[in-house]
């Protein structure tokens, strides 16, 4: 990175400079005026370095200096010394050598910064993101933005290698219905139309195949205008790829090979490949989770055949409505969670459905369950020996249908991990989820929708399932979950005209429908298609792990808030009325 400007980068100096001359550029840090002497901390992407002006060594240079203001951008001349060893400052990577400056420049002067440019700047995000070009001053920052440069270029690498072409696809596309709500750009030139921003570029890279490409990957913009949670963002990047004449046991290896080779370089950290492999059922029934945290136990276990004639009747009533009694122990828990914590806990199993969130203390503690009146000896004995309880632990009960049963302690087995303080830092559990099922029921619309994507091919051994009992068929389907986020996701794709109509038909569209929307894909389906399949992680998600950063929005350059607007540009924004006229758009106002 040497120019005209400069010879070396402030944060690569070292005593093996000691000597020599430099030529350095960055921002003003820190400045400490001491009289006769000043020092000033200068700041480039690579890190910082002492500067000495000392009047006696140059006077120009030091009136130039006693100018210099936070933040201001200078160049500067001089020689690299040994700090005194009392001087040196064993916390800053240049913390053994000095520079003697001989001359210095101001580049350019800055007003002064609303927030600290400093790893642990407590200004508020709102603030952080309208200046978010100091923001992204801050040496942590930097790293963000390296890692996110240095995991694109090593899974390009990667690949480039196994015979990927990149190939970019169109942002402006056929608005069509995926998961979440499409984004939509009017046409001017052809008025009343849309264009659709790609939720992913699935039908392209499907279409790709069909074009003969054989292998894909792009790093891609997605848009979903969905509601922003932690993990979400209404635009976000994904390593999206597509392979021909492969199966499932192909697709899986090659990324998890990419994923160890990226946290192999980026941590140093070497994955165990393969990785485990659980169905969508024993992830539900063991963590009550389609992304299972498998860093500790706390597993659910299925204690209905204990309790199904049981005089209580919330417990016995849910096993005969064809639900289930499931339960957690946390370990030990006891005197670690007070009675306001768990009335707490039983509010957020209320979150998931759960109508009400039995526990039980297993020494007979201080803290009475409240259950206890309503079940027998002989039941509780029985729930302890089934969840190898110790005096200490505490077990947590839900009674409900499966789906309730399982996502409530699911969920509050993680809670439970939190209260508890488990200490999971260090650990990257990754696993597959399989065999997703293919359709879910939806209750309003009255019908099956996809789980994924129409297109997901459903396992070989479900097929006949799929025109007498769709409700089992399983999708060829699978996601890689790392610690409880779901960082990837994608299957094997139907390559056969026969199982597509059955799919549309499964998903109650009539073959009209299916051509409205989709048309362009079904017909290029008719043209000779290879089997196929792909998948797409989110870059975001991986650098949140990679990083240990819990918050989308820190790993993103500009990112947006959670009412979608981006704070330094104030995105989105009022169009021009002459805009809206070209556009043949009128606004209604909103009172
Ligand atoms: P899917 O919808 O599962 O699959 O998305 C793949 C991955 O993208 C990430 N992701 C997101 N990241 C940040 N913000 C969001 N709003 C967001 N939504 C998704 C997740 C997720 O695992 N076309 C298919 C892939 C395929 O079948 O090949 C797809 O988009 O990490
Ligand atoms: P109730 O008779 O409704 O006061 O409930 C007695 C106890 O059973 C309370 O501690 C409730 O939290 C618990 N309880 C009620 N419904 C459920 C349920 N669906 N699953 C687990 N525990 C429940």
């Amino acid at each position: 990175m040497k120019t005209t400007y400069r010879n070396a980068l402030c944060g690569e100096l070292n005593t093996e400079f000691v000597g020599q001359t430099v030529k350095l550029c960055g921002w003003t840090d820190t400045r400490r005026n001491l009289g006769g002497v000043l020092f000033i901390d200068l700041r480039d992407r690579s890190g910082k370095v002492q500067l000495v002006v000392n009047e006696e060594v140059s006077a120009n240079a030091f009136a130039e200096a006693e100018k210099v203001r936070n933040e201001y951008v200078l160049c500067i001349e001089g020689e690299v010394v040994n700090r005194d060893a009392e001087n040196v400052n064993p916390k800053m990577a240049t913390g053994e050598i000095e520079v003697m400056v001989k001359s210095l420049t101001i580049l350019d002067t800055a007003d002064t910064p609303p927030i600290y440019v400093e790893d642990d700047d407590k200004s508020n995000e709102a603030v952080r993101l309208k200046y978010r070009y100091l923001d992204l001053r801050k040496p942590k920052n930097q790293k963000m933005l390296k890692t996110r440069a240095q995991v694109a270029s090593i899974a390009r690498n990667f690949l480039n290698d196994e015979g990927f072409l990149e190939i970019e696809t169109p942002i402006l596309g056929k608005p069509t219905p995926e998961g979440a709500r499409d984004f939509l750009v009017p046409s001017r030139v052809q008025k009343g139309k849309f264009f659709g921003l790609p939720q992913s570029p699935q039908l392209f890279k499907q279409i790709l195949m069909i074009s003969g490409v054989d292998r894909y990957y792009q790093v891609a913009k997605c848009f979903r205008d969905e509601d922003l949670r932690q993990d979400r963002q209404p635009e976000f990047t994904q390593i999206d790829m597509e392979m021909s004449f492969i199966t499932k046991d192909d697709i899986l290896p090659i990324m998890e090979n990419m994923i160890a080779k990226i946290f192999r370089e980026v941590r140093g950290i070497e994955l165990e490949t393969p990785f485990i492999r659980m169905t969508y059922q024993e992830a539900m029934d063991r963590f009550g989770s389609d992304k299972p945290d498998t860093r500790f136990g706390m597993e659910l276990t299925n204690i209905s055949d204990i309790v199904e004639n049981s005089e209580f009747k919330v417990f016995s009533g849910a096993v005969k409505k064809g639900g289930s009694v499931r339960a957690i122990n946390a370990k030990d828990a006891q005197g670690r969670l007070s009675k306001k914590t768990i009335k707490n806990l039983e509010k957020f199993a209320a979150i998931y459905k759960a109508k009400g969130l039995a526990w039980i203390d297993v020494s007979d503690g201080e803290m009475k369950s409240p259950i206890l009146k309503f079940i027998s000896e002989e039941e509780k004995n029985a729930i302890f020996e089934r969840m190898d309880a110790e005096p200490g632990d505490m077990i947590f009960i839900v009674a409900d249908t499966d789906e309730i049963v399982c996502t409530a302690l699911g969920q509050l087995r993680l809670e439970l991990a939190k209260k508890l303080e488990f200490d999971l830092s260090g650990k990257f559990n990754f696993l597959w989820v399989i065999d997703f099922p293919l359709l879910e029921y939806d209750a309003e619309a009255g019908r099956y929708v996809a789980k994924h994507h129409p297109f997901t091919a459903p396992l070989d051994k479900d097929l006949p399932l799929l025109e007498t009992d769709p409700s089992q068929v399983h999708a060829d389907a699978y996601d890689m979950v790392v610690n409880g986020v779901e960082l990837g996701g994608g299957s094997i794709r139907i390559h056969n005209q026969d199982v597509q109509e059955k799919m549309f038909k499964a998903l109650g569209f009539t073959m009209e429908d299916a051509w409205k929307q989709f048309g362009f894909l079904l017909e290029a389906l008719k043209y000779g298609t290879p089997p196929h399949g792909g998948l797409a992680f989110g870059l975001d998600r991986l650098i949140m792990m990679l990083m240990d950063i819990d918050n989308i929005r820190d790993v993103i350059a500009f990112p947006k808030t959670q009412n979608h607007s981006c704070l330094m540009t104030d995105a989105p924004a009022e169009a021009q009325l002459d805009q809206l006229i070209d556009l043949g758009i009128s606004i209604d106002e909103i009172l």
